[in-house]
């Protein structure tokens, strides 16, 4: 048994971190156990947690387990959680009681909790006391583990408790069943060094570990190979990847030696302005396999806000970063992060934030209210704004945010853009994809064309989409 430690998690090492080759291994025991048995994987959170639930799902196919989409119909249930807000929290606490239900009926079934929450340790105390029957809690360092965690429990049939708050290794060997044939997730660093006040993910995901930029390049050349068309490069604090390498390799040298796989399409994300460098802003410019498409949280409009918040960067610094980006990248799409009711923000905290939004007119926002996340240093604050005041600001930003989505997508209204097309969409039958500033088009088109780039001219837009056909000459 191995519980978190909140204490533990705080701290930063100086130790290095060992990339390994050949951690992973299925023990002979267990394997081949999954035959002719389903599993499911319910993943809550960010593209993080999506791209771990696709390693999840490659131990689970190694293990001989199919997959089953829904989780009622499975044998073994994955539940990868998400800790960033409080109703990330409760949607997990719903599943867990709805799980039960399922264990009392079929005792064979075996439920294995993972992610974010499991880095917790007031959760995993709780799942040790309250959930008995959860029969493994892994953390977010040794997902690799999971064959082994599966051996113990059918040895012993006692619940296995596996979680380290210490910084983990970089795990290279991890198998991987991607969810798209065309686009994939690449993940360049783990972890973050950044303590933004309100934020778990430092205490969750441990220190700032990059991979080493061969092994990079190697995976997305293979990705080319297989015929992928776009990578995401993935990191908590994409920007200030290499700075924990000892080579004073840097992001912008990633990312042109990326570009120069020949991939057709490379994303990134998330950047923090504290380290966008004028190098990084070069090679966007200057590769066009390099998407103009940026995601640069600004998380509030007030310095005030901004310094207990513990960003690192004035409103004033931000602004000038935003202006360097959309001259020098011609047709950059900027879209960003906002909290809202971050405690004791003022009504006057709040009006600058408007103003920002109103200066800088982002072509999307992802907008929460403050949650009070524990052991974090905001957590600590006695915060006077009411939940209802905090609501009425979250409303009268997303009628900014919607507003000016709206602006944005008219930009492109019969003009033609180049679309990855991915697969039909969910609602009208129609065929799906992104242009390489982002946006979401709907295209009246055949399968044909999935999976692969074309241009399209665009009909009609609307506030979150916008439809389109395919332009063959
Ligand atoms: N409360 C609300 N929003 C948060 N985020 C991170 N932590 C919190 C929190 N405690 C938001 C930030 C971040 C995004 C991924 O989630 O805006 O950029
Ligand atoms: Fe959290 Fe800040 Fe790190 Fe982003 S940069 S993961 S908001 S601590």
């Amino acid at each position: 048994m191995n519980f978190p430690d909140l204490k533990e998690a705080r701290k930063r090492t100086k130790e290095k971190v060992n990339i390994l080759y050949d951690k992973y291994l299925i023990p002979y025991e267990v394997k081949n156990i999954g035959v002719g048995k389903k599993y499911s994987v319910l993943t809550y959170g960010c593209q993080m947690n999506v791209h771990d639930s696709e390693n999840i799902s490659g131990i689970m196919e190694e293990l001989g387990y199919s997959r089953e989409e829904n989780y009622e119909n499975s044998d073994i249930v994955i539940i990868n959680t998400c800790a960033i807000r409080e109703n990330a929290h409760n949607k997990v606490i719903g599943i867990l009681g709805r799980i039960k239900h399922l264990k009392e009926i079929n005792n064979n079934l075996i439920v294995i909790f993972c992610g974010c929450m499991a880095q917790e340790e007031s959760i995993t105390n709780m799942i040790y006391e309250k959930y008995p029957w959860v029969d493994i809690v892994i953390g977010t360092h040794n997902i690799y583990e999971i064959p082994l965690s599966l051996k113990k429990v059918l040895e012993s049939e006692k619940q296995s408790i596996s979680v380290y708050s210490i910084e983990g290794d970089i795990i290279e060997n991890l198998p991987i069943k991607r969810d798209s044939k065309y686009k994939a997730w690449v993940n360049i660093q783990y972890g973050c060094d950044k303590f933004c006040s309100y934020c778990i993910v430092p205490y969750t995901r441990g220190k700032q570990r990059s991979r080493m930029p061969e092994d990079i390049i190697e995976e997305v050349k293979g990705l080319k190979e297989k015929g992928y068309r776009e990578v995401t490069l993935l990191g908590q604090n994409v920007t200030a990847y290499g700075k924990d390498l000892e080579k004073g390799y840097t992001m912008a040298n990633l990312l042109e030696n990326i570009s120069k796989t020949g991939i057709d399409r490379i994303r990134f994300v998330t950047s923090h302005p504290w380290d966008f460098s004028d190098d990084m802003i070069e090679v966007i410019a200057r590769y066009d396999n390099i998407m103009p498409y940026i995601h640069l949280p600004i998380q509030s409009g007030s310095d005030d806000i901004l310094k207990k918040m513990n960003r690192r960067y004035t409103v004033e610094e931000y602004k000038e970063l935003f202006y360097k980006l959309k001259k020098k990248i011609p047709g950059v799409s900027i879209t960003t992060d906002i909290i809202v009711g971050f405690p004791n923000e003022t009504s006057s905290d709040f009006e600058k934030t408007l103003a920002v939004y109103d200066e800088l007119k982002f072509d999307l926002a992802y907008t929460f209210i403050y949650s009070p996340r524990e052991g974090t240093p905001a957590s600590f604050i006695k915060d006077e704004i009411s939940i209802e005041e905090k609501e009425e600001r979250l409303y009268k930003l997303n009628q900014k945010v919607n507003e000016y989505a709206k602006i944005a997508n008219q930009k492109y209204l019969h003009k033609i853009v180049p679309v990855l097309i991915e697969g039909f969409s969910d609602k009208n039958g129609k065929v799906m994809g992104y242009t390489d500033t982002m946006k979401l088009v709907n295209i009246e088109a055949d399968e044909s064309y999935i999976g692969k780039i074309v241009p399209v001219f665009i009909t009609d837009v609307k506030t979150w989409s916008m439809e389109g056909v395919v332009k063959v000459d």
